[in-house]
């Protein structure tokens, strides 16, 4: 049977913080901003799953409101799905659809056609994706008459993602990639080869949700680095690495998402050799090292300055190309691609051919689909940026040179509260807590600008107009008596 942990009247009430005052309520019973809230939270990740939620009448009184509203807010959170009761053994958080997966990593786009989605830091597909699909589709003939199965990868694709790191300057042969679905399964199958249930690992805070819910799943333990608003700091991080003798780093040195932080060729040249001393290995995320903006030149990638085969590359199409092909890679040394397409082998086997075909003729079209990505980035920044000035003047961030997300320190700890909150206005925001692995963070956000110009300047409004409600809607009259039982 699985643990079921207790949430107390008074911790829940701490986690409500100002449920009641949340703007847009007004329209609404308390009842149904109560279950609004705590759906909110469980959504966040900030009420785990599985939690027994305390008896009406405590809840009640740690809110000092009537029991009667907690009952109908308990009501409204059993008819959304997010609370089972069983009579003497209590209520539980759920999901909807009986679901028990953590909240943490999922993110179902808006069904709302007013809403903003600024959740997720990922952009349409190039215009030239059909027809390089076409042209996939005529290549397909020559692989017809094998399986079909390459748990490495297409040779093609693997040839030329290895001749862009040696573009780079990374020498590197088509034996050291390995495709796969996307970066997230880059990552998980480097996780399952290399870290055993348990293990510590490093990582930096603010990081990427979803590598965080991939450490999860192999009950990683977490060692952070806080990133300060200048990056790494290399002492601290080399550091860390020697104390905690990590079994895995895992760092996103390029255009680091959320903070957009590309980390400085001095701390890459001392950083191969101090992983290794500690017997650490490190695993690289580039996702975003293809979109440099305003002329910006990334240093030479991490694993150029290995000289013992620690640093694991991993990369992907999905933020210069589209997340919607699914194609990412490792570059490692060639033995260790052998182990990963064995674990490989025991999870899916290998890529869909039709899919890397497709990646393969994008590819050749580098030269123009990615300089194209890089200058509407920067006309989508440009114009977050001055929204945000215009709008939230007391926000402060530096402006991102490469990446597409923009991490904004807010004027008080109300990430969570605002994200909340935006949803009234149609407007979905990852709040700083969902970037750090122990729920600090609130007074971050992260802003990603792979939006139309228009739809940030609109995002931005609401979310003005959203943190102006936060601090001047007054405290509720309630419309029930208190109840003296
Ligand atoms: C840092 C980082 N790593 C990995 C991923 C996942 O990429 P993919 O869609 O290729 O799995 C993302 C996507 O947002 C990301 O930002």
């Amino acid at each position: 049977m699985a643990l079921v942990s207790t949430v107390r009247g008074a911790q829940l009430a701490r986690l409500l913080g100002q449920w009641h005052a949340l703007p847009g309520r007004r329209r609404s019973p308390d009842y149904a901003a109560l279950a609004g809230a705590v759906r909110g939270l469980l959504t966040d990740g900030r009420l785990a799953l599985g939690v027994r939620l305390p008896a009406e009448r405590e809840l009640a009184q740690a809110l000092a409101i009537s029991r009667t509203t907690v009952s109908a807010a308990y009501r409204e959170l059993r008819a959304s799905g997010h609370l089972t009761s069983r009579r003497g053994a209590g209520s539980w958080t759920t999901l909807p659809g009986g679901h028990r997966v953590g909240s943490h990593g999922l993110w179902a786009p808006l069904d709302d056609l007013d809403g903003i989605d600024l959740g997720s830091a990922a952009m349409p597909a190039p215009a030239e994706l059909p027809a390089a699909a076409e042209e996939a589709v005529a290549d397909l003939s020559r692989y017809l008459s094998g399986a079909g199965y390459h748990p490495a990868g297409l040779p093609d694709l693997r040839d030329a993602v290895a001749a862009g790191f040696t573009r780079r300057g990374l020498p590197t042969s088509a034996e050291q990639i390995m495709i796969t679905s996307g970066v997230q399964h880059a990552l998980d199958l480097v996780l399952r080869l290399l870290v055993p249930a348990g293990s510590p690992v490093l990582v930096e805070t603010p990081t990427y949700p979803n590598a965080l819910a991939s450490l999860a799943a192999r009950r990683a333990r977490i060692a952070t680095h806080g990133l300060g608003r200048a990056g790494w700091d290399a002492e601290l991080l080399l550091g860390a690495v020697r104390q905690t003798r990590p079994r895995l780093a895992y760092l996103i040195p390029e255009f680091h998402n959320p903070t957009g932080h590309l980390m400085p060729v001095g701390l890459r040249e001392r950083l191969p050799a101090a992983v290794h001393s500690a017997g650490t290995d490190l695993v690289a995320d580039e996702s975003f090292v293809d979109l440099a903006l305003d002329g910006v030149a990334p240093p030479p990638p991490l694993a150029s300055y290995d000289r013992h085969s620690r640093v694991l590359t991993i990369g992907g199409m999905s933020k210069p190309y589209w997340g919607g092909l699914r194609i990412g890679w490792v570059r490692a040394a060639a033995p260790v691609v052998q182990r990963l397409a064995a674990v490989r082998v025991g999870m899916d086997m290998s890529s869909p051919v039709l899919d890397q075909l497709v990646a393969v003729r994008l590819l050749e079209r580098a030269d123009t689909v990615v300089p194209a990505r890089r200058a509407q980035l920067v006309r989508q920044r440009d114009a977050l940026v001055a929204a945000l000035r215009a709008e939230l003047p007391e926000w402060r961030f530096a402006v991102p040179r490469g990446g597409m997300s923009l991490w904004a320190e807010l004027d008080g700890p109300v990430s969570s509260a605002l994200a909340r909150a935006a949803e009234d206005l149609g407007v979905r925001l990852a709040p700083g807590p969902r970037f750090g692995a122990d729920g600090t963070l609130e007074r971050f956000l992260r802003l990603p600008f792979a939006l139309p110009p228009e739809d940030l300047a609109e995002a931005v409004r609401r979310l003005a107009a959203v943190r102006y409600d936060l601090d001047r809607v007054p405290r509720p009259r309630w419309s029930e008596p208190a109840m003296i039982a």
